[in-house]
């Protein structure tokens, strides 16, 4: 029989992982017995709720880190927090994203920087300060990218280009990580609507276009973000689409 918590003593840092999606996937691998590092900028309420339930579950098994993720020189303290509080790294999760419409004709410089930023730039940063610890750890990168980083999202360039570039990385680091880390990625379609305002006849929309005719569950994400971890040896530079059938 599998073990009930084949991720036992691991060490997961998740990046914006005090709420939504990001919490999802913390909560899914510590209940397969990893310890969780929360990342958060902004949430520091739900990132300290999110810490308590969670050592409420098991005593010392997680906590929280905080950092803008735009402060590159910064991101080599968020790795080292984590192996410093749990003594080794096993999976970064970068999840953080900053997502809004940049019609063209309207992007300005701060906006360009601000969406590759977050999905891109530190990614890429944190996996190369992870990179140590995750050889030693034999580990896991986990990339959260976007069905719209393979297929244009309207009025969307500048989020679609960091995300599809993080596609690219996770394949490119895959390469060059192997054969100590895998690196794969999760591409959600509409899972958990945006926290701004989204009108509801978009919502319809978007669900008639969507093979299931209903949005997915952070469980959904959740459990996506399992199975690399737990039961994806050899599943490497692969990008698994959750999206009820959207982009087909
Ligand atoms: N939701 C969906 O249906 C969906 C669909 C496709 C792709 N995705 C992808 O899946 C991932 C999770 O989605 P989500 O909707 O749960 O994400 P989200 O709520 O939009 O953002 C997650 C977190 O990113 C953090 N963040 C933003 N800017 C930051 C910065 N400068 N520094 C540090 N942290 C920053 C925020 O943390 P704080 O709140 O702590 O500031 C925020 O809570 C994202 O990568 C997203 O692109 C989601």
């Amino acid at each position: 029989m599998d073990s009930p918590s084949p991720l036992a003593d691991h060490c997961v840092l998740v990046t914006g992982g005090a709420k939504r999606l990001g919490a999802a996937i913390g909560r899914r691998l510590h209940a397969a017995g990893a310890n969780v590092v929360v990342h958060y900028y902004r949430s520091r309420d739900s990132a300290d709720a999110l810490v308590a339930e969670l050592e409420s579950a098991r005593a010392n098994s997680a906590c929280a880190v905080r950092s803008d993720l735009h402060d590159v020189a910064h991101l080599p303290q968020v790795v080292a927090a984590a192996c410093e509080r749990f003594g080794r790294l096993d999976i970064l999760v970068n999840n953080a994203s900053s997502f809004y419409p940049t019609p063209l004709g309207t992007i300005t410089a701060a906006q360009f920087d601000d969406l590759v930023g977050t999905n891109l730039r530190a990614p890429l940063f944190l996996s190369q300060a992870a990179a140590p610890a995750l050889r030693a750890s034999r580990g896991l990168i986990l990339n959260m990218v976007d069905i719209h980083g393979r297929r244009p999202l309207k009025d969307h360039s500048v989020y679609c280009a960091a995300k599809a570039g993080l596609v690219m990385l996770t394949k490119a680091l895959a390469r060059e990580l192997g054969p100590e880390v895998r690196v794969n990625g999760i591409a959600p379609g509409p899972v958990l609507w945006p926290e701004r305002d989204l009108v509801a006849s978009l919502k319809d929309e978007i669900i008639a276009k969507t093979a299931l005719k209903r949005p997915g569950a952070p469980l959904d994400i959740a459990r996506a973000a399992y199975y690399f971890a737990a039961d994806a040896p050899y599943v490497t530079g692969e990008i698994i689409t959750v999206d009820g059938g959207r982009s087909l």
